[in-house]
């Protein structure tokens, strides 16, 4: 037996003995983690390390209640709940807009200037970061301890998964170093290495478990595990790049913020650089391209902020998006194989897409046997026939994608693909919208591969957000004819009591996930309309369209009838659906076509039966709200962008003409028309200072 557990057990400690070990305890191994993990040079043996840590066990379990929120043995996990609790962000989790050459990155440097009304010479410095292909995680630290941990989930609310994050190795428990603020978030990536990823896939298929899809699925799937003791057995880590306190600002530049993440003890990605002209940043992006390829973890670009956290302040945020930053994407990596055969897929919206079936190629360390072959006339252009030597792509998210054929290598033995006429699932006749390439299944909820992901969308956490009928129940509900059409949802609880079998009996149910589920279904039976729309799965509708079209129709009744309307050809509605803001042809087209479908027209009446729809409201507590002003003539201090960004964040509309409903006017130098037109309403008007004074005091 080790000396030391003799040891442990022999001694008899009090309870002030043991807090004090077990601080030490906390520390230390703390410390031989961060060399073993971090800096991969361990100063002491295994077996050191071991009893160390069984030390740490044996105080924690005489006293349970000493163990500290720092303890490494939160590091090992423990089975938890039976789900996820919500946790809304204190600021929205944004996302990033994408560039994807030189000249877009320079538009996008000349977007800033022009925003902040800085002349084209000037240079905003930039810090380049590697943008990390994992899945951004969220961490509160209360006096320097790890107090809660949340996903990014929609934006504005993820899923408390701070018992798995505890067991990350390189994510601190326990801060070091000075100024800490009292109340501090931290945001990040969480990622799986390359290599670790590929062995965990080797050891689930040895084990009839489905592989993940890539590093950065693995580190999703391991980190949505409700028992934490799994998330502890996967190899995965974490960067920060964020920091922000209720204290006040942590640090002036990005740069420095950066520092201090690094000081106080996280994992900072060290190929972070400030590039004070674009040249710089340019130069930096080919040799990232370079360093990529060496790197033991998947990058897909450079994140590029602005170096001054105060500009980033002022640029603000537009739609999910901050103004300040950009992910400057890398170009896809490539690799050659065999198309081994050509499917037929049918997606959610009914849209068929030709499938390439490899053999399994690494692309950029990951394993890739299916390519998208996106539509037939793709197929033609490029002429991929099967049997044909491919060079195929992949680019972070998206679907491996053919790039084109190695002619060179063609056998007389490769064969032509012939597209069908017919649905592969459900033999309907395909439909092709005037217009479009796209063929389509016109079947909706009658089409099986169809009705499986539509009802997943419908139930999914931007659409519904229903818990507990994510992809696997729903799957076994539609497979069991529970659930065929979104409306059997909100039937289904009465429905259950009639069942043979209800369905608290099935093996993993029981009468508390049961309730759970008609909780989580009885919740949203009230609902916002940009929800519903967006739920319906019409094509080409994502949340910013619902959105806006939300925003326009404010109620269901009337978004319903206008486009009943526009299908009986009143082109005076149809107008109506193009003009609004955001909202293309194809898009207008898209949705009468969803309606004028009978089985669309009545799932929709089916569901208003259980359902209410909320109203579409505009924020009301906020300074400005329910003000429409119109900015005219030159403004001296900040861009008309910057002013309507402004006005928008306080809650107010920005109009274009002055009318009697306008507020009041801000008018800079020259105003001309619309400076007359408010004087001859009787508009108040103002001038760019009184507005800057406005913002002050409602900021
Ligand atoms: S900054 C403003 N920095 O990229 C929101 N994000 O496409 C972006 N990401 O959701 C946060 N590496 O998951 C930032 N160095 C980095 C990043 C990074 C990866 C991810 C993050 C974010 C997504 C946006």
């Amino acid at each position: 037996m080790p000396r030391v557990q003799r040891e442990s057990l022999d001694i008899q400690v009090d309870r002030a003995q043991a807090a004090k070990e077990l601080e030490r305890l906390a520390k230390l191994i703390a410390y031989h983690d961060q060399r073993y993990f971090t800096a991969a040079n361990p100063e002491i043996t295994d077996e050191q390390y071991d009893a160390l840590r069984r030390q740490n066990q044996e105080l924690e379990a005489q006293f349970p209640d000493l163990r500290r929120l720092d303890s490494p043995s939160h590091r090992i996990g423990s089975p938890v709940a039976s789900q996820f609790d919500k946790v809304k962000h204190r600021k929205p989790m944004l996302s990033l807009d994408n560039v994807f050459n030189e000249k877009e990155f320079l538009d996008f440097g000349k977007k800033l200037r022009r925003f902040l009304k800085m002349p084209e010479d000037v240079v905003i410095p930039m810090v380049a970061e590697p943008k990390i292909d994992g899945l951004s995680a969220s961490l509160h630290y209360q006096d320097g301890q790890f107090v809660l941990g949340a996903t990014r989930g929609d934006g504005q609310e993820g899923e408390n998964i701070t018992a798995n994050l505890r067991t990350v190795r390189d994510l601190p428990l326990s801060l070091v170093g000075d100024s800490i603020p009292a109340s501090l978030e931290i945001r990040g990536e969480v990622y799986m290495a390359i290599a670790d990823f590929e062995k965990l896939n080797e050891s689930r298929k040895q084990l009839d478990e489905q592989p993940f899809a890539n590093p950065r699925n693995a580190a999703a799937g391991s980190l949505r595990q409700l028992d934490s003791t799994v998330t502890a057995s996967r190899p995965i880590h974490f960067f920060a790049y964020y920091a922000q306190s209720l204290e006040g600002n942590i640090a002036e530049t990005q740069e420095e913020l950066l520092k201090k993440l690094l000081s106080w003890g996280f994992m900072v990605n060290p190929y972070h650089k400030v590039c004070k002209t674009t040249d710089d940043v340019i130069q930096y992006y080919q040799t990232m391209q370079e360093v990529r390829k060496t790197l033991d973890y998947e990058i897909d670009g450079l994140v590029l902020k602005t170096n001054d956290l105060r500009l980033q302040e002022r640029l603000g945020v537009v739609g999910r998006a901050p103004r300040h930053s950009i992910a400057f994407k890398f170009a896809a990596q490539q690799a050659e194989t065999i198309v081994d055969d050509i499917i037929l897929q049918v997606g959610r919206t009914g849209v068929i897409t030709p499938v390439a079936v490899l053999q399994p190629v690494i692309v950029g360390g990951v394993t890739v046997s299916r390519a998208t072959l996106h539509n037939e006339e793709e197929i033609r252009r490029k002429d991929v026939r099967i049997k044909d030597s491919v060079i195929v792509q992949r680019a972070g998210d998206v679907i491996p994608q053919i790039v084109r054929v190695n002619i060179d290598k063609r056998s007389i033995s490769s064969v032509v693909y012939n597209f069908t006429d017919t649905c592969p699932c459900c033999n309907s006749t395909l439909y092709q919208t005037p217009g479009q390439i796209a063929k389509r299944c016109l079947n909706g909820f009658s089409c099986e591969d169809q009705a499986i992901q539509r009802l997943i969308h419908f139930a999914s956490r931007d659409a519904l957000n229903i818990d507990g009928l994510g992809e696997r129940n729903m799957a076994r509900f539609y497979g069991l004819n529970i659930i065929s059409t979104p409306v059997d949802i909100f039937t289904l609880e009465q429905r259950n009591k009639t069942f043979d079998e209800p369905i608290e009996k099935w093996e993993g149910w029981g009468k508390q996930s049961a309730q759970n589920l008609w909780d989580a279904i009885n919740k949203v039976r009230v609902l916002p309309l940009d929800r519903l729309i967006f739920a319906l799965g019409i094509p080409q509708i994502g949340q910013t369209t619902a959105k806006l079209l939300a925003k326009h129709f404010i109620n269901f009744e009337r978004f319903l009838e206008t486009i009943l309307k526009a299908f009986q050809n009143d082109s005076l509605v149809q107008k109506e659906l193009m003009n609004i803001e955001g909202i293309g042809h194809g898009m207008a087209r898209d949705m009468i076509d969803f309606f004028q479908q009978k089985h669309n027209l009545q799932m929709v009446e089916g569901l208003l039966k259980h359902i209410q729809v909320i109203p579409h409201t505009v924020e009301e507590n906020l300074p400005l709200s329910g003000k429409t002003i119109v900015f005219t003539g030159s403004l001296q201090q900040i861009s008309r962008s910057e002013a309507k960004a402004q006005a928008e964040k306080l809650g107010a509309k920005v109009g274009s003409a002055v009318s009697a409903n306008t507020s009041f006017v801000v008018a800079g130098n020259d105003a001309g028309q619309k400076l007359k037109a408010a004087k001859q309403l009787g508009v108040e008007v103002i001038t760019e200072e009184d507005w800057q004074d406005m913002i002050r005091k409602a900021g």
